[in-house]
């Protein structure tokens, strides 16, 4: 026995002429007279399959005519190429064989509020538009998995519930682990995959990343999951080599494979053709006094127009600057050296200007904001041991930290990519929470 379909609709043109047996859902159906038309969605694609009352018995006209929106169902026919047919192929039925006969669906064709979708997130992703992020989504990973592993580098598993925070102290997620106190939500997994790069050379984790972000902008999620490859004896201009490497082949991937579904998505592919190294590289020094000679002629920036808001050096960019910064480049751009003040204790200060690090956020054009965080670790025992301390964090906690650079320690760097917000980007979609299936945010935790 099976239950499997004989064929999937993606591969549909291989059949033509043949019988072969769908399994799937109804997308769609519309009657007219002695013709049903079920539109039958497997997965894979959509298909128009044309029931006619001469050809099939009274049972099964009448088991097509029971089906509603998201029946679920087997069908069998003959498969006929059709110019007319938006697949190209049509199905000639001659058997329906109802598995469930749906429920009143409550998403119909009819515009439904954001809340009410996000309510039924669950059924929500059948819909087209979902469907083709979620496949964008998932080559995106796949590609990004490729890359590393087509470039020797081990994937490293990190654990999720840590000791001690990695990325600051102001958005962690607290839980009690039995009697050893509390653990937290791992913001990132760079801490434990610095020791993998020291075991492997060139290493990279990839799991759900978690931040209490109190914020409710379009680019962040509570929860979201992270690449973050590592490499050993290398500098940051090494790292961001990489970096521009690594984003280019995953877009070039994306624009190959998916283009189906970046067409559904209306995605305007222009843009993503160009993302080829060298990125453009930028000093913060720079962008600041980019950012602040803007503003003095009353720059606005998109979506909304509202004026560039000037910055004071050694502030963070807000989302503002970042688009504002995004827009002069046809292709992401990296922003280098940032304030020691206002980044993670790990970094590299530059040699002579301690006040900043070598470090990079990488910028993606359109407005999607920062797609990778990287930079270049301190590799020296007492630095780290100090900046730890400046930090207001206890050694202690550290240890295991501290040791890898009191055996053997090298120069290393590594970066950390978003998938969503690189979704977000690649398909050009507003919101980063239509990346993943189900989006955690300040104010959802349903379904
Ligand atoms: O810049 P971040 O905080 O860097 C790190 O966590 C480093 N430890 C990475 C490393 O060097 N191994 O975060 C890296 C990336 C950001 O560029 C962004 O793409 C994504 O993670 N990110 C978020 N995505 C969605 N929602 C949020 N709240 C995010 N915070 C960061
Ligand atoms: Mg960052």
């Amino acid at each position: 026995m099976t239950l499997l379909p004989t064929t999937y609709i993606n591969q549909i043109g291989q059949h033509v002429g043949a019988t072969v047996t769908l399994a799937g859902w109804v997308y769609n159906k519309t009657e007219k007279g002695k013709l049903v038309f079920i539109q039958l969605r497997d997965g894979t694609g959509t298909i128009q399959c044309v029931v006619f009352r001469k050809n099939v018995s009274e049972e099964v006209f009448a088991a097509a005519k029971s089906l509603t929106q998201e029946s679920s169902v087997r069908i069998t026919g003959g498969v006929r190429a059709d110019e007319r047919a938006p697949s190209g192929y049509e199905i000639d039925v001659t058997a329906v064989e109802p598995v469930h006969v749906a429920e009143e669906y409550p998403i119909t064709p009819k515009e439904h509020g954001t809340e009410f979708l996000m309510e039924h997130r669950h059924l929500h992703v059948r819909s087209a538009k979902q469907h083709a992020l979620l496949r964008i989504r998932a080559e995106v990973i796949a590609a990004a998995e490729g890359f590393l592993n087509d470039n020797d580098f081990i994937r490293y598993d990190t654990p999720i519930l840590t000791p001690v925070a990695a990325e600051g102290t102001t958005n962690l997620f607290a839980t009690q682990y039995f009697d050893l106190g509390t653990a937290y939500l791992a913001q990132t997994g760079q801490l434990y995959v610095e020791s993998g790069m020291m075991s492997f050379g060139k290493v990279y984790c990839f799991g759900p990343t978690f931040r209490a972000e109190q914020s409710k902008t379009r680019r962040h999620l509570t929860e979201f999951w992270m690449i973050e490859p590592e490499m050993a004896f290398a500098d940051q201009d090494d790292n961001m080599v990489l970096q521009e490497n690594f984003v280019s082949a995953i877009v070039q991937r994306v624009l190959a494979r998916r283009s189906a579904d970046l067409a559904t998505l209306d995605r305007d592919v222009t843009a993503l053709a160009n993302v080829k190294p060298p990125f453009p590289r930028i000093s913060y020094d720079e962008a600041v006094e980019r950012i602040n000679a803007a503003a003095a002629t009353g720059t606005t920036v998109q979506p909304d127009d509202k004026p560039l808001p000037a910055i004071m050096w050694g502030e963070d960019f807000g989302s503002p600057h970042e688009t504002f910064l995004a827009a002069q480049f046809d292709r992401p751009v990296f922003v280098v050296n940032y304030p020691t003040a206002v980044k993670a204790f790990y970094m590299q200060p530059v040699d002579g200007r301690p006040e900043v690090v070598h470090c990079a956020d990488l910028l993606a054009p359109e407005g999607y904001g920062e797609i990778i965080g990287g930079s270049q670790r301190i590799h020296d025992m007492q630095l780290l041991e100090a900046r730890i301390r400046e930090h207001g964090l206890n050694p202690e906690h550290y240890r295991w930290y501290l040791d890898l650079r009191r055996y053997g320690t090298v120069p290393h760097s590594g970066f950390g990519m978003g998938i969503e917000r690189c979704t977000a980007w690649i398909a050009g979609t507003h919101h980063i929470r239509d990346t993943i299936a189900f989006p955690r945010q300040l104010y959802r935790i349903y379904p």
